[in-house]
Parts: structure tokens; sequence; C-alpha cells
């Protein structure tokens, strides 16, 4: 497996498994249902944004994308989301995406990564945060509508850079 930058050209191949994760609505807040082309902004970013591909061969097994968290004077914390493939899901993506955008923030400077919406039953991303060293600094109560838990919290997860 190798994780590259993402070109416009993999959009087609990120698009089925980005719907997908949409559509179960367990991790996500993203509109339901939008087509390839809608879907393509919420995604593919650009700079200072990036968007990156883990792919062995020709198949994209997950993808992440990263950048400011705030313009101007936020723009020294950093943020991302990460979706993998469930075809090749439990095979160690989730975790390489994960520790590359660490590692490129570390690179790039940032203070700090703050995801904004961790969905507190998504436990496989919590625990995978956390091992990363990510720490729940706050849940917003009942800030997610899930498909079988009903109203659940979102985690504010944060990695101090500087420490
Ligand atoms: C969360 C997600 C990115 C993890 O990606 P992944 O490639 O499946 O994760 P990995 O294979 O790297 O596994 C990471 C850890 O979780 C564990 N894990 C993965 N899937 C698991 C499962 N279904 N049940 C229990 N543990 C699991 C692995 O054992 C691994 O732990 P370890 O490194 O200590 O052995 C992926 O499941 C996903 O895209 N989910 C939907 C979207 C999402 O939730 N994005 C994150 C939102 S914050």
């Amino acid at each position: 497996m190798m994780i590259r930058d993402a070109e416009d050209g993999d959009w087609p191949s990120i698009y089925p498994f980005f719907s997908e994760i949409v559509a179960a609505g367990h991790s996500y807040a993203y509109p339901a249902d939008l087509s390839l082309e809608e879907a393509r902004a919420w995604w593919m970013e650009h700079p200072p944004g990036r968007t990156v591909v883990a792919v062995q061969g020709s198949t994209v097994l997950g993808s992440a994308k990263m950048g400011p968290n705030r313009p101007g004077r936020g723009a020294h914390v950093a943020t991302a989301s990460f979706m993998v493939d469930s075809a090749h899901a439990g095979r160690g993506v989730g975790r390489a995406l994960g520790e590359h955008v660490v590692d490129w923030a570390r690179r790039a400077g940032y203070r700090g990564i703050q995801f904004n919406a961790v969905v507190e039953t998504n436990e496989v991303a919590v625990r995978l945060w956390r091992s990363l060293g990510f720490a729940v600094l706050a849940t917003v109560p009942k800030a997610f509508d899930h498909p079988e838990h009903g109203l659940v919290g979102l985690h504010v997860m944060y990695l101090d850079l500087e420490e």
C-alpha cells in the first residue's frame, strides 16, 4: 500500500465508498444522496488543503482530506477526515492514513490537529484516534442523529503537536 496525493481522476474510485459511508449514517453528517459531481467538492480539497488516497496498485483502498481547521487566525490548527472502503477495512489503512496526516501536519508547522465531529458511537475511530495521541476535549450532546442509536454525542478530539 502507498499513500499519495489524490488526482481528479481518483474521484470516481473514491465516490462509491464515500456514498456508502454517508448513506450508512454512522460517521458523517454530509448531505444525503449527493451525485458524483455534487460530492466532489465535499471531499477533494484545494491548497492549502490536501486530499490523499491509499492505493494498492490501481485500487483505491481509502482516502483522507486535511487542511486548516479555520481560515485566517485559526489556520495554525489542522483538521482532517478519513474514509476507508469497507471492502478493505481492518487491514491498517485507516491507521496508515491517520499517521500520514499527523506527519503532514507536523511537517507543515501546524500547532495541533482538531477533529470537530467524531461520532461517539464510532468506537473503531475513537479508539484509533486515541491510539495516535488524540484526546476527547468535549462532547457535544445529542449533536448527531444516528440511524440506530438516535441522538448521540459528537466528540471534539485534539492532538497537541507542540508537546
Ligand atoms: C474508521 C476507519 C477510518 C478505520 O479504518 P480501517 O482501515 O478499518 O482501520 P485499521 O485497519 O487501520 O484499524 C485501526 C484499528 O481499529 C481496529 N479495528 C478496525 N476495524 C475494526 C472493527 N470492525 N472492530 C474492531 N476493531 C477494529 C484495528 O484492529 C486497529 O487496531 P490496532 O491498530 O490496534 O490493531 C474506517 O473504519 C472508516 O472509514 N469508517 C467509516 C468512516 C469513519 O468512521 N471515518 C472516521 C470518522 S472520525
